[in-house]
């Protein structure tokens, strides 16, 4: 991700630009109170934007970068939404997590950036979180079966594993496998501006 730091609050342009098409799918698929996990919520642009739009909702922001943590601890205590909690530390690689429930789960760009290994212990930990028919959320760009679905996709999954062998844009179908393994239904695929798609999936009950 590329940071323009202004002190230690960092700002992602993309955040900007995705923040609007996913909300539009989270007012639809969130339950309508409760407490949202994000993981991996980088810089926490979107953490403030959708406390700010979906109020009765608890929002608790996560990440496992210091940098990321300083920066959305910087916006948080300067936006003050009630229902924002303060930013906690999370890897999912490692358990226990530091919550132990939560009514829904999203998580925004981070299976293409990291390890399978992080993928499938996001799967694992959501599954031990998240009560039967409980929703998770992950946005990003993903092949369908083995194929890119963009040029531009396929440039960007180059560059991904030119800076780490072990990233890579996901194929949906090795998803859905981790999915069964893990107690996940894939409900539904939101096609989303720049090759991108929002995944809903369901705790199996
Ligand atoms: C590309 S950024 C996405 C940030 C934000 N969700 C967004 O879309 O702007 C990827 C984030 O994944 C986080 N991340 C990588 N590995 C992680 C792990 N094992 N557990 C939790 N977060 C992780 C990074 O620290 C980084 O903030």
């Amino acid at each position: 991700m590329s940071y323009a730091i202004t002190m230690a609050k960092g700002f992602a342009p993309a955040a900007e630009r995705n923040r609007q098409p996913i909300l539009d799918v989270l007012r639809r698929v969130l339950p309508p109170a409760g407490l949202v996990l994000e993981i991996a919520s980088g810089t926490g642009q979107h953490a403030i934007f959708f406390a700010e739009h979906l109020p009765k909702l608890q929002w608790q922001p996560t990440d496992t970068s210091s940098e990321a943590l300083q920066s959305m601890g910087t916006w948080v205590d300067e936006t003050k939404h009630e229902n924002l909690l303060t930013p906690l530390e999370l890897d999912v690689r490692y358990s226990p997590w530091p919550l132990v429930n939560a009514d829904a789960l999203v998580c925004i760009n981070m299976i293409h950036i990291s390890s399978w290994e992080t993928t499938e212990a996001l799967f694992h930990g959501a599954s031990e979180l998240l009560a039967n028919g409980s929703p998770m959320i992950t946005y990003g760009p993903y092949r369908l079966q083995g194929e890119h679905t963009a040029p531009s996709n396929a440039a960007f999954d180059q560059s991904l594993r030119s800076r780490n062998a072990r990233w890579g844009v996901r194929d949906i179908d090795e998803l859905l496998e981790l999915g069964w393994r893990t107690g996940f239904t894939l409900e539904e695929r939101v096609g989303m501006p720049a090759n991108n798609m929002t995944l809903v999936w369901t705790r199996d009950a």
